[in-house]
């Protein structure tokens, strides 16, 4: 096995410690921040090329599952920007914001922005432990292969809105989080309406907040 093997199967598995913790105990994040960062940096270059092609066929059918187009858009953990794109071409409308704390990772979703997507789609960093985003921003944030931060994702998603997580390889998704445990913490803070979705090995799941009226 090749050094770059073992780097990679030690990320994956850094990757689901740091998932499993953070949804455990999200103060604890802070421990995993630096060392996720530089991981997802190095990777940055590559990301795209190590994609399936139906990576996100489980987040396209959760989409369309979606009946009024939402206004403004979370893209959580963007990485290249490959879900921000799929949100932005499915709805015509839509602003789109992705987020990411990996500076490469963002560079890469900036020069991969088509031209005719420009003025919906943007990239920032930002952590999704601490969002800089005011109160119910969002119609709908997406999480694909992402770790939830539930207490920020449900302060920033507006009343009514949605979150949409997604794992490109399901349970194998190195950053995973089990349905049953996103059920709970999203029921936990106003979320219901729960559907899942399976495509190409894939999963997702789809949750509406309480609209409060
Ligand atoms: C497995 S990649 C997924 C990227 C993209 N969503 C995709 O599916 O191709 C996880 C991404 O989340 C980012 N990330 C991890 N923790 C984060 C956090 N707390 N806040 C924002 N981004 C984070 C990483 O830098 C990385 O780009």
């Amino acid at each position: 096995m090749s050094l770059a093997d073992l780097e990679r199967r030690f990320g994956r598995r850094f990757a689901r410690v740091a998932t499993n913790v953070a949804v455990a105990q999200p103060r604890l994040w802070g421990g995993f921040r630096w060392l996720m960062r530089r991981q997802f940096d190095r990777l940055a270059p590559e990301w795209q090329r190590m994609r399936r092609p139906d990576a996100f066929a489980a987040l396209e059918a959760a989409l369309s599952a979606i009946e009024t187009p939402p206004g403004h858009v979370l893209d959580l953990g963007t990485g290249t920007g490959s879900a921000a794109f799929i949100v932005a071409n499915r709805f015509p409308e839509p602003d789109v914001v992705g987020v990411d704390i990996a500076e490469g990772m963002l560079a890469e979703a900036r020069s991969n922005t088509p031209p005719e997507l420009a003025d919906r789609v943007r990239f920032e960093s930002a952590d999704g432990s601490a969002l800089p985003f005011a109160d119910g921003s969002f119609d709908l944030a997406v999480l694909a292969n992402m770790i939830p931060f539930f207490d920020e994702l449900a302060r920033v998603v507006a009343p009514g809105g949605r979150v949409l997580f997604s794992f490109s390889a399901g349970p194998e998704t190195p950053i995973w989080v089990p349905p049953e445990r996103l059920r709970q913490e999203l029921a936990a803070r106003g979320f219901s309406e729960f559907a899942d979705f399976a495509a190409a090995g894939g999963t997702a799941l789809l949750a509406r907040k309480d609209a409060g009226d």
